[in-house]
């Protein structure tokens, strides 16, 4: 027995000297799986029966003399080491943050925050519809029947028929949500419909995804000069240039009569292009008067109401305002690029004027 006590005198003191590894290692030394007390636990079998149960409680005892031990010194290293760090680590809540990592809003996106922070500042609210359409929503209802020649300006993609025998379509341009609208609500209707559209085309200037912005605005007593105002203010306001010359020059679009596009003034000068007063022009956009075929498609009396519409593609807009000079650079993820071309997310102008409160007008 005093074996036993001189070893139990050895691991207290050994305890009391060792490091938070060292600590670990005795535990393993002296009660581990062949630890020197497990190993003498293991021996009392062999002890002749009379003295097993003396034997077995005194070693009980110094085995939980130790292991008592070392947790109460595993605890004050413990407690030692984190009051040691945390007076070495001492935050300095002064500095400023580090703008690492921060993501950037992609240049697509901004130019449709831009624009809706436009039109919803002249009280337009953002209406949205799906990317899948029906032939009458995309084409029939905008006053492009099946045999009119301008389904071939639109290079559709149709999707496989469905159980009626209908084919639905990737909506070609954003014009669909008009009908939409228009089906849904009774005037006065004022909208901008930012979205995705899609037409099987592909090259430098062209995507088989792409974006535009749409507008339509009807009620009682509107007129060109409403079309007018509102889209010299936008192009004003857009490219940021308070004289900026804007052009309507007739066109033809089956959904509006009459039908305008609307040139930009610019300047080509020493090969580059710039926008503002100058002798050139730039194509942005087509609008009209919305026709009123496209009234009665929808169940609005054409001769109690009158409207506008115009819809503009959102990639040449920021190409143009940003200097973007190759369209597919917009889809190829390269985060170079996006850390050249893209913006820090509080240059997002606030769009929440126009979203918040709902369809209110
Ligand atoms: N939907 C036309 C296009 O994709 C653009 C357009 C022109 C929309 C005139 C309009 C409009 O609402 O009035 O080419």
């Amino acid at each position: 027995m005093d074996d036993l006590d001189q070893l139990k005198t050895d691991l207290l003191a050994r305890v009391d000297d060792a490091d938070l590894a060292a600590l670990e290692d005795l535990r393993v030394a002296a009660l581990g799986k062949s630890g020197t007390i497990t190993e003498m636990v293991k021996g009392i079998g062999q002890l002749p029966p009379d003295e097993r149960r003396d034997a077995g409680q005194q070693l009980n005892a110094v085995k939980n003399a130790v292991a008592d031990a070392i947790d109460a010194k595993k605890q004050t290293l413990e407690a030692a080491a984190l009051d040691a760090s945390l007076s070495e680590d001492r935050i300095d809540v002064t500095l400023p943050a580090r703008p690492d990592g921060a993501g950037l809003i992609h240049p697509i996106s901004q130019t449709i925050d831009e624009m809706v922070a436009i039109f919803c500042e002249m009280g337009f609210t953002v209406a949205e519809g799906p990317h899948i359409e029906t032939d009458f929503n995309n084409f029939t209802a905008l006053n492009i029947p099946p045999e009119h020649p301008a389904r071939q300006d639109h290079d559709t993609f149709y999707l496989p028929p469905d159980e009626d025998g209908e084919r639905k379509v990737l909506r070609t341009h954003t014009s669909p949500v008009q009908i939409r609208t228009m089906l849904s609500e009774k005037p006065p209707i004022r909208i901008v419909v930012p979205g995705r559209t899609f037409r099987a085309d592909h090259d430098a200037t062209h995507s088989p995804m792409f974006h535009q912005i749409e507008a339509l605005v009807i009620d009682e007593a509107i007129h060109m000069g409403h079309l007018k105002g509102c889209l010299i203010e936008f192009c004003r306001a857009f490219f940021d240039v308070d004289d900026l010359p804007v052009r309507f020059r007739p066109s033809y679009f089956p959904f509006t009569e009459p039908s305008a596009e609307v040139d930009i003034g610019c300047s080509r000068e020493g090969g580059g292009l710039t926008i503002g007063a100058g002798a050139d022009w730039l194509e942005i956009l087509g609008c009209g008067m919305v026709n009123p075929h496209v009234l009665e498609n929808c169940g609005i009396d054409s001769t109690k109401y009158q409207g506008f519409a115009f819809g503009l593609g959102i990639e040449r807009a920021a190409m143009l305002k940003y200097g973007v000079p190759d369209l597919r650079t917009f889809y190829e993820s390269d985060i170079r690029w996006l850390k050249h071309y893209g913006f820090a997310p509080l240059d997002v102008p606030n769009v929440a004027a126009g979203l918040v409160g709902g369809r209110g007008r």
